[in-house]
């Protein structure tokens, strides 16, 4: 497949890993990109690379434009070896001698990974390289999403390289967000949802910092997924909803069961919020990746999560994806735990625990049911459904 020239004389090199399902525990339904980016000016510059596996491809992809070892320069935006696991093939080809770009971090953890005497080139935040007739100018986004991680501008064409901010787990025909539409905007979701949340505070200053310097761009291009160049507005905008960490009156009852009885509760709960016009919905964890139960949390208010109770434990995969959820810290929310259990019933009291250590609003000391529900049980889920509407009211 010859690359596309995604504006004059820049060239997406990367490689569609069409196949991949599960990215480092992220469920990537339809795959992903590793985008790499070649700019042909008087000096030839790389800007990222692929993942191991795909090095050859990439190496092929250049060669369809420019002899690989005419490459000049290489910039790496981040250590993570979705990007950088074809430097050391890239570096072979092109001369271990070839200036490789990145930032301070960037050189550290690249030497830490790799061959620690490239010729790195540890670049200043705000710092600029001429490449002749174009100037790449560098800005630290550290967290963004390692300690490495960078932006590359290229000044003349208004081009944002912005590595993995901006992206999605998305492999299609398409390139562009004009080619794909809104459809590109749950993957954007998604991508945020597990991987910047938690960054949340710092995407939000980088944000509000770009605005400052008044950054214009012509384009956005993120190392995975579609590039925006149509409407970068809706993906701006996106990002800051996300990085406000703004709500919407939607809650999720996320549970597993073993006989059925904590799911029927988790049935009646979302009942009873739904009467109180709240938008909610059942997750069962065993039938949703974590990460697609993420991404449903990124917006919503309330989470309500219920198990049973397993050798005076939590169910294992309501115990995964609190450990999950933790890390990636979502704010502004309201809490509730529930769950059948048989004789000790500890779940319950354990969720409220957890969700209390994620400084969530926790509006109930939590639902218990010995065995099966009844209609008096079912009544009470649904009574404990509308008192959680009723605490995302306030
Ligand atoms: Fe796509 Fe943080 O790597």
């Amino acid at each position: 497949m010859r690359p596309i020239e995604i504006a004059d004389g820049i060239y997406d090199v990367g490689v569609k890993d069409w196949n991949i399902r599960d990215f480092h525990g992220y469920s990537t339904h339809q795959g992903t990109t590793y985008n790499a980016f070649l700019v042909m000016d008087e000096k030839i510059a790389l800007i990222d690379t692929v993942k191991k596996e795909f090095s050859d491809q990439m190496l092929d992809n250049i060669a369809q434009i420019v002899d690989p070892k005419k490459i000049d320069l290489v910039v790496s935006n981040h250590t993570e070896m979705d990007h950088s696991g074809g430097l050391p093939r890239l570096m072979h080809r092109i001369g271990e001698d070839k200036p490789l770009y990145c930032s301070k971090m960037g050189a550290k953890n690249l030497k830490q990974h790799f061959f620690p005497n490239w010729n790195y080139q540890p670049v200043d935040n705000a710092g600029e390289l001429s490449l002749g007739r174009r100037t790449l100018s560098f800005l630290e986004t550290r967290m963004l999403h390692w300690p490495d991680s960078m932006f590359t501008y290229l000044k003349e064409d208004k081009i944002l390289f912005s590595s993995d901010a901006f992206g999605q787990h998305y492999a299609g025909p398409e390139k562009f967000d004009d080619e794909i539409g809104d459809r590109i905007m749950p993957h954007a979701k998604k991508y945020y949802a597990n991987i910047l949340l938690l960054y949340s505070a710092k995407t939000l200053k980088l944000m509000e910092k770009i605005a400052e310097m008044r950054l214009e761009f012509n384009m956005i291009c993120p190392d995975h997924g579609v590039l925006w160049r149509k409407d970068i507005s809706k993906i701006v905008d996106a990002y800051l909803r996300w990085s406000r960490q703004e709500v919407k009156n939607k809650a999720l009852v996320i549970y597993d069961t073993m006989w059925h009885s904590t799911q029927q509760m988790a049935e009646s709960i979302v009942a009873g919020l739904a009467e109180s016009g709240v938008y909610a919905v059942p997750m069962d964890l065993r039938r949703s990746d974590r990460s697609d139960i993420m991404t449903e949390v990124l917006d919503a208010r309330a989470v309500v999560v219920g198990s049973p109770t397993l050798n005076n434990q939590l169910f294992p995969t309501v115990s995964d994806f609190l450990t999950y959820m933790k890390g990636l810290k979502p704010k502004n929310r309201i809490g509730a735990a529930f769950g059948s259990y048989g004789w000790s019933g500890e779940a319950v009291r354990m969720i409220s625990e957890e969700l209390q250590t994620m400084k969530f609003d926790v509006v109930d000391p939590g639902l218990r049911i010995q065995y099966v529900p009844d209609a008096e049980g079912l009544a009470a889920c649904e009574d404990f459904g509308r008192k959680i509407a009723e605490a995302m009211k306030a």
